[in-house]
């Protein structure tokens, strides 16, 4: 048995979604420990979609058991959608398949409305370019110790109490501070009862559970979302979600000791993108980045907005290699890369006539470093059909033992194409040494 992180390395959208999907086919249990319904991924399973925002995909898989940890935030309305959608294709989510901590923050309506007023009243070039699901206000009022948890929804009149004390406060910011609609105390009462009912046989101790599980020789999985850069502490602040999107993060947002992690993936993908605002070192604004766009279908999961793209940045992933202490990394859209006659890789970075070889804290700074680039050959080769390593071209083994040398991280994955068939697992987390 082993416990097994899996997170991004770089602002998110890595290909976490895939990688997550064929794991599972490895474990008994699927953790969710952070961030809400700003993640989002896309799986075709036998012909039909499946679109996932908060429920982890190893749903798909009727003897796997989901956990949706502390450290989430849930709007219950997504979740419930996200169910009754399984349902309609023939999948029951139920209490033996789904457990949600107790001890998960609720995303309020109040949460969104105050997430896109006050994205709405930030001036150009100070916006976020949030998700707009109400993630940083919800994890406001989780640290500012007034939030509502998905435990209070087993207790009527504690619920009532928080939502009042809530609205009061929230009412005042959207009517005065942003000059929006204020909600109303009623409706969301009588929605959330209804939500309380459905929900209530999900809701657990998920720490115990865990506990339990790890004793009996359970394969664990904990899915990460969003990317080391969008760390809410080690992330290019402000620009970053509201949670820790570190592997460290798998303990404290699922009551999970740290002593029993065996393993921890960092998912990179073969060059690098971005959705939303803030510093991006090896960015490109010319055909190349609009060819890394097209190829790679680079539109966000959540949002549908355009990605940006640029090289792959070497000084990125050595960050994510030191903050989530990485035991191996899948390497993800390398086909994409196919037919570039260049490749470049950011090694170090400059500024000022100084060299750096991590992202500055100064949010000024990072969006003024210029990245110095290796130059490496590349390959025209389509490479999809290929499903072992040694088969690749040479650039491309060049290109991927030259990323596994620069890190110090070994490649465990190698992923060609979207489809689950179109990769190469070199080596299986949960097969200890
Ligand atoms: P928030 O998480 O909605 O508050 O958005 C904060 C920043 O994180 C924005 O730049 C978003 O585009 C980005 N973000 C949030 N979730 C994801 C994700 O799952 N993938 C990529 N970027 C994300």
């Amino acid at each position: 048995m082993a416990s097994v992180v899996v997170i991004g390395t770089q602002w998110g959208d890595e290909g976490k979604g895939k990688i997550v999907d064929i794991l599972t086919r490895y474990a008994d249990y699927i953790v969710r420990f952070q961030g809400g319904n700003n993640a989002g991924h896309t799986l075709v399973v036998e012909g039909k979609k499946f679109v996932f925002h908060i429920i982890p995909s190893g749903i798909l898989y009727e003897e796997k058991v989901c956990m949706i940890g502390n450290g989430v935030i849930i709007d219950p309305a997504v979740l419930l959608t996200e169910m009754d959608e399984l349902h309609d294709k023939g999948l029951q989510v139920t209490p033996r398949s789904l457990m949600i901590s107790e001890n998960a923050h609720l995303i309020m309506p109040y949460h969104q409305s105050l997430d896109q007023a006050k994205e709405a009243a930030l001036a150009t070039g100070k916006k976020i370019g949030t998700t707009g699901r109400g993630i940083g206000p919800c994890y406001m009022d989780k640290v500012g110790r007034i939030g509502i948890k998905a435990g209070d929804l087993l207790d009527d009149s504690l619920f009532r109490e928080r939502l009042q004390e809530n609205i009061e406060e929230k009412n005042f910011l959207l009517i005065k501070k942003y000059n929006s609609e204020p909600v109303s105390f009623d409706k969301i009462y009588a929605d959330f009862q209804g939500f309380a009912e459905r929900l209530t046989p999900f809701i657990g101790n998920v720490s115990v559970e865990l506990d339990r599980a790890r004793k009996s020789g359970q394969n664990i999985l904990f899915e990460g979302a969003q990317g080391t850069q969008l760390d809410i502490d080690h992330g290019t602040y402000p620009f970053v979600t509201s949670s820790n999107t570190i592997a460290g993060n798998a303990c404290n947002g699922s009551g999970f000791g740290p002593a029993h992690i065996d393993a921890v993936i960092g998912i990179l993908k073969a060059y690098t993108t971005r959705v939303g605002e803030g510093p991006f070192p090896t960015e490109l604004f010319d055909g190349i980045g609009d060819e890394l766009q097209r190829k790679g279908g680079e539109f966000g999961a959540t949002t549908g907005r355009k990605r940006r793209c640029g090289w792959l940045d070497g000084v990125v992933a050595a960050d994510a290699v030191r903050l989530n202490g990485l035991t191996g990394l899948a390497l993800t859209k390398l086909d994409v890369l196919s037919g570039q006659p260049v490749l470049k890789m950011a090694t170090e970075y400059q500024l000022n006539g100084q060299r750096l070889s991590a992202m500055p804290s100064n949010i000024r700074q990072a969006a003024a470093v210029e990245p110095v680039y290796e130059e490496l050959a590349g390959w025209q080769e389509d490479i999809t059909g290929i499903r072992d390593i040694n088969d690749l071209p040479v650039k491309a083994r060049d290109y991927i033992k030259r990323i596994e040398d620069y890190t110090g991280v070994e490649a465990m994955l190698i992923s060609v194409g979207p489809d689950r068939e179109e990769t190469m697992l070199l080596k299986n987390p949960f097969e200890k040494k």
